[in-house]
């Protein structure tokens, strides 16, 4: 079985030998950008190239990237832990042209793009082409979109036509955020179910339907347009490809796994876990697993993030990731019944499992763990008080809603990011006003 460092080299090595220059991940946090706070996706690093306000010093790029979806157009939280493949932090493997019209023989469009993502994931990876279905952009009329009949044509080439599939603007349409480059995109999804539920129900009835074996695990994208602040879709001066892979979900197919949480990737983490409040993962539904897999998942953005120069604050970036880390605080004290704070003891955890790949946590280990561990104590503080509180608001709460005042005290009073209030009002039938 190969393991995730294994797993991300071969994909580096790969766009290597298709002519392309490795380079690094952007910080998460993104500091120039108006329209962003944090790294949502690979291409986020190339945004003046795809727009044509800066030119490219390479044609061909791939990477690893650390990315954050946590909030704004891109927002996975809710399903995070309560799922086993949506995180708050991911590495998105991908490779990028950034088309030149000048010299158009050094970028690649859709025949490339698709032949390679085929060769790489069946050929490399060996994943069998029978569980695998790809989708195609099936036009917009209200955009005054066409459907993506080139891309349809190229896939042909290599997969059955029954498994190529038409997708909306949701699915097939990617946008960066509200404005910025866009384009039509092709996702390849897997079907990790076993034979016998697979000649039941057809797979590609489940793709794109929530089945949590039934996963997305590559987008490539287009780029043709910008979308505009007005809302309009205006033509970029070149083509450009931008593929995203999301290495923690290639990871789990690859090593055969139902869940990410299974993979060598989050392993670590949660057997540290578990030591630390001496309880067993048992890779269910429970609110002991979920809560294990929430941690597992937010320690890496928390840490992460840190390492990449944004403090916990209670303004802009710096709140989300207090938001993030007051969450997880909440999952161990009521969940795994650890009153301490706990997250800051899996620093090194992680420091040691990414030194090759993102070494700037090991780097700053000591700094990263005493800001957790200084925000876990100080959410402790006032979070047992704060549960009592909600707990009395929500007995009195009229028609399953709690007011907008008792959130507000929560947040002011007691620290609940709302998301945290909404989330505990969640779990006990009511919602947040
Ligand atoms: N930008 C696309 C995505 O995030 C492909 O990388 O899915």
């Amino acid at each position: 079985m190969m393991t995730s460092a294994e797993i991300r080299k071969k994909f580096l090595d790969f766009f290597v030998s298709k002519g392309h220059t490795i380079v690094p991940s952007a910080p998460i946090v993104v500091k120039n950008d108006p329209t962003l706070k944090f790294t949502n996706a690979g291409m986020n690093q190339f945004k003046d190239y795809f727009l044509g306000n800066q030119k490219a010093p390479w044609s061909r790029v791939a990477d690893t990237q650390k990315c954050l979806r946590v909030s704004g157009k891109h927002n996975d939280l809710e399903e995070v832990g309560v799922d086993t493949y949506h995180h708050t932090m991911f590495e998105m493997l991908g490779n990028w042209s950034f088309g030149d019209p000048a010299n158009p023989a050094a970028g690649y469009f859709k025949k490339e793009a698709i032949a390679w993502s085929w060769e790489l994931l069946t050929e490399l990876y060996g994943i069998p082409k029978d569980r695998l279905y790809v989708t195609v952009f099936e036009g917009d009329k209200d955009s005054n979109l066409p459907q993506d009949t080139e891309a349809q044509n190229e896939w042909k080439k290599w997969i059955a036509e029954d498994r190529i599939l038409l997708g909306n603007k949701k699915d097939n349409f990617w946008e960066m955020g509200d404005t910025g480059p866009c384009g039509p995109c092709s996702e390849i999804h897997v079907d990790c179910r076993t034979d016998a539920e697979r000649r039941q129900v057809d797979g590609a009835t489940l793709v794109n339907n929530d089945h949590p074996q039934v996963i997305e695990i590559w987008n490539n994208v287009f780029m043709q347009f910008n979308r505009l602040k007005d809302g309009s879709l205006q033509p970029l001066p070149a083509q450009h490809v931008d593929t995203g892979m999301g290495l923690e979900r290639l990871v789990r197919v690859m090593q055969g796994k139902q869940s990410n949480y299974d993979t060598d990737i989050f392993t670590g983490t949660i057997a540290a876990v578990e030591k630390i409040v001496n309880k067993k993962y048992t890779a269910g539904d429970s609110k002991t697993d979920i809560s294990f897999r929430v941690i597992a998942d937010h320690i890496r953005a928390i840490s992460f993030t840190i390492a990449d120069g944004q403090l916990p604050s209670n303004t802009d970036a710096g709140y989300v990731i207090r938001r993030i880390l007051r969450r997880a605080v909440r999952y161990y004290y009521s969940n795994l019944d650890y009153k301490q704070p706990l997250l800051f003891q899996l620093v090194p955890v992680l420091a040691e499992q990414f030194q090759d790949v993102f070494p700037e946590l090991q780097k700053q280990h000591e700094f990263v763990a005493k800001v957790i561990k200084e925000e876990e104590e100080a959410f402790l503080r006032t979070l047992d008080k704060g549960l009592k509180k909600i707990d009395d608001i929500i007995q009195q709460s009229v028609g399953k809603v709690i007011a907008g005042t008792a959130a507000f005290e929560l947040y002011d009073t007691y620290g609940f990011p709302v998301d945290l209030t909404r989330l505990i009002a969640t779990e006990n039938g009511l919602t947040v006003d």
